[in-house]
């Protein structure tokens, strides 16, 4: 059991195979944390813990004369409210007396094997080869009778701790969240730490950066409706020295695609208090007597051997504990040619037949529809909620053209928006109080479309219905399920004023719950998410949707920074990556080296190729086949930061048992009769040889880590390169 409860000294340790992590019971009932880092016996770490009399940071009334054991200067837990703890709390409660405050005090814990639910909401699960243990601890406001249970899913093998938290009323009269955390975490000296974030924007989604500590609260969130292009739930805590091989890094990654928060404080003891999970931003939720709140998951992850280790605690554990599609991982992904950047809206069945035709030369196994097959959809004014086919378009029928397409030896694929509504739309006339608009104040547009209310269950049966109806006519083999806008004018018509500060997190439930209708009752469709990129590239999304759209931009020199980000948290083999006209000056092999990196596929007008061009993309579409094993199921590198001046961009995939690897290289920025470089691989067996490109040269794993491969400079800018390591075993 990785769960240890000492009756003695009242502690609680949770260990993985690297880490531990301990609370204790302690004075007055307060639940103190006390450790989290690299792997300690079950030894109690109260012994940290100063208590000294603090001016102006109080106690407890139970404290009575003694003035040295105060909840503003001690590590809690789970940070309570109004009681002398001034720095973030994790939860807000108003009390059906109007007061606020919530005293939570430990009353019972339950230590269980495998891993606890939530039953509204994803969440990562026990795989087949590991097991999971699972705890929880309530805390208890005696006045308000407010219970708060904090759970943790403790997956050893795999060095990751989850924790959600589950509030309920045990009272007799409504209580108000206004805000309430997934978690807490209380270091007890944060002054040398940084803080590392995803943030972004449309184009350019998790670009990384990375900020010093200071006293103040650093706040991380969206309150976009969704998890959004401009933050992403992930946050990284680490040394200041620390980098890609070592240091101490902490990893949070939450589990959920609305408004989210993270906030660390830097207080006025140097200490650092880190809470993340659903943002309070306009939440204000009921909770009746007898009912149920849940918080989502936050994945936690602690290593102290720097960024690339903390990522592949993340890839391995989300490539195998979160997706439940079986393309995760027991199918290999098609490669794929999508009609966005080929036609946009203007197509037909012709059309889609002819690109088809002249993919099939580009080893292209799927065709995607991509946007204008629906409703009335000439141009993005329309159509949106119209989920029947546009037969002026599609003259043959959806049916017939997938037909055609299959008689090609392919596959395919279709594009919705489910959560969208045109005003001009069939659907919008019929019901227009199904759209987020405010009675009497006009929605605002965004890309001339309105959300749908989807915390509405008529919204959300009509979707499912509308939906499964096109996937159950046709053979589709793959869905791209996008959500083009911000949530703004957030209101439902079905709720009463009261309940309006329900609504956010309400639209992210209904949304999970027409997916789970949708997507997990079609387990042979390939699923792949988009929100104008990657604007809702989340845990949450992956745990439906194996893989997910990176960006709409597709320039191939830009994409380098946005896989290096996306990176940090999200295996490679989610990120969908194509090939397209964007970057004109970059040659077609850096488009493919780079797009190799992803999922692989293309989106342009394969009919505008010349012959030898398609015959290019055919020896690449057999290339990214060829390396699949490689890049989808092995160890991911960075090994360059094209964040920083530098002149070449590299990275790389290592096989778990070492024997293959695929180096990748594009060189941005070569100066005029510079210095030699070289990129020194990564990951490789020291003691082993390895072949280059299957060429005569064999050099060993030290020296292609220690001393590097040399690159040619005498290339063009923007060329790239891809040496293939194979490891010579001895016959
Ligand atoms: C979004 C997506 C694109 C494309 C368009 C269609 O912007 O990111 O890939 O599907 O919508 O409208």
């Amino acid at each position: 059991m990785s769960i240890i409860f000492n009756e003695k000294t009242k502690t609680i340790t949770l260990h993985t195979k690297n880490t531990s992590y301990q609370m204790k019971i302690g004075n007055l009932d307060y639940l103190l944390h006390l450790y989290y880092g690299p792997s300690i016996p079950d030894e109690d770490m109260s012994c940290l813990i100063m208590q000294y009399d603090r001016g102006f940071s109080g106690n407890p009334y139970e404290s009575r004369s003694a003035r040295t054991f105060s909840l503003d200067a001690q590590p809690q837990e789970f940070s309570t409210q109004q009681q002398g703890d001034f720095r973030t709390s994790s939860i807000e409660v108003v009390n059906s007396d109007g007061s606020y405050s919530f005293h939570g005090k430990a009353v019972n814990y339950k230590i269980s094997k495998g891993k606890y639910q939530l039953s509204t909401l994803p969440s990562v699960f026990a795989g087949r080869d590991d097991t999971a243990d699972s705890l929880e601890v309530t805390l208890c406001d005696v006045v308000s009778n407010i219970q708060v249970t904090l759970l943790y899913g403790v997956f050893e093998e795999a060095d990751i701790i989850t924790r959600a938290v589950k509030v309920t009323n045990h009272g007799k009269n409504p209580v108000y969240l206004k805000k309430i955390m997934s978690m807490c975490l209380d270091f007890l000296n944060g002054s040398d730490l940084d803080l590392i974030s995803l943030p972004g924007r449309y184009g350019q989604e998790r670009q990384v950066e990375r900020q010093a500590m200071t006293h103040h609260i650093h706040n991380i969130g969206s309150v976009r409706g969704s998890s959004s292009h401009q933050q992403n739930p992930f946050v990284i805590l680490c040394d200041r020295e620390a980098g890609e091989d070592y240091g101490r890094c902490y990893g949070f990654s939450l589990v959920y695609s609305g408004n989210f928060l993270a906030e660390a404080e830097l207080d006025q003891y140097d200490q650092l208090r880190f809470v993340m999970g659903i943002n309070p931003k306009q939440f204000l939720y009921e909770l009746k007597p007898g009912q149920v709140f849940e918080c989502p998951e936050v994945v936690m992850a602690f290593t102290s051997h720097g960024f690339t280790a903390l990522s592949h605690l993340y890839h391995d554990f989300y490539r195998t504990n979160l997706c439940r599609s079986k393309f995760v991982s027991q199918v290999q992904r098609p490669v794929l040619i999508n009609s966005w950047e080929a036609a946009f809206m203007d197509f037909d069945d012709v059309k889609l037949v002819e690109i088809a035709k002249a993919a099939k030369n580009m080893g292209v196994d799927l065709l995607v529809m991509d946007d204008g097959w629906f409703g009335k959809r000439d141009d993005d004014n329309s159509g949106l909620g119209d989920w029947f086919v546009n037969e002026t378009k599609i003259k043959c029928g959806l049916h017939k053209l997938v037909e055609q397409i299959n008689d090609l030896g392919m596959k395919f694929g279709i594009w919705f928006e489910p959560e969208m509504v045109s005003e001009d739309s069939d659907l919008y006339r019929a019901h227009p109080d199904w759209a987020m608009e405010i009675p009497g104040r006009h929605a605002v547009r965004s890309r001339n479309q309105i959300a749908l209310d989807m915390s509405r269950r008529d919204v959300q049966d009509y979707l499912i219905e509308k939906v499964n109806a096109i996937l159950d006519d046709a053979n589709i083999y793959y869905v791209k399920w996008d959500i083009n806008r911000s949530l703004a004018d957030i209101w439902s018509n079905a709720l009463p004023p009261e309940k309006q500060g329900e609504v956010y997190h309400r639209y992210v439930l209904g949304l999970y719950r027409v997916m789970d209708k949708i997507i997990l009752t079609h387990p042979d469709i390939l699923f792949e998410g988009c929100s104008g990129g990657g604007g809702r590239y989340d845990p949450a999304m992956l745990s439906y949707y194996p893989q997910y759209w990176v960006s709409d931009n597709n320039n191939p020199i830009d994409r380098l920074k946005l896989h290096y980000g996306t990176s940090f948290v999200y295996p490679t083999c989610t990120m969908g990556a194509h090939i397209s006209d964007s970057g004109r000056f970059v040659p077609l092999e850096t488009k493919a080296v780079v797009a190799m990196c992803g999922t692989f596929g293309y989106e342009l007008d394969a009919t505008h190729l010349s012959k030898e061009e398609l015959a290019i993309c055919k020896e690449q579409s057999q290339r990214f086949r060829k390396y699949y094993h490689i890049t989808f199921k092995g160890d991911f590198y960075r090994l360059t930061n094209p964040f920083q001046m530098g002149n070449m961009t590299a990275w790389q995939h290592v096989t778990k048992d070492k024997k293959e690897s695929l180096l990748s290289v594009v060189v941005t920025n070569l100066t005029c009769n510079g210095p030699q470089e070289y990129i020194r691989a990564k990951g490789l067996d020291a003691d082993a040889f390895y072949s280059i490109n299957g060429g005569p040269q064999i050099r060993s794993g030290s020296s292609l880590m220690n001393a590097g491969i040399p690159i040619n400079r005498e290339v063009p800018e923007y060329s790239a390169f891809q040496f293939h390591l194979v490891r010579q075993d001895e016959a």
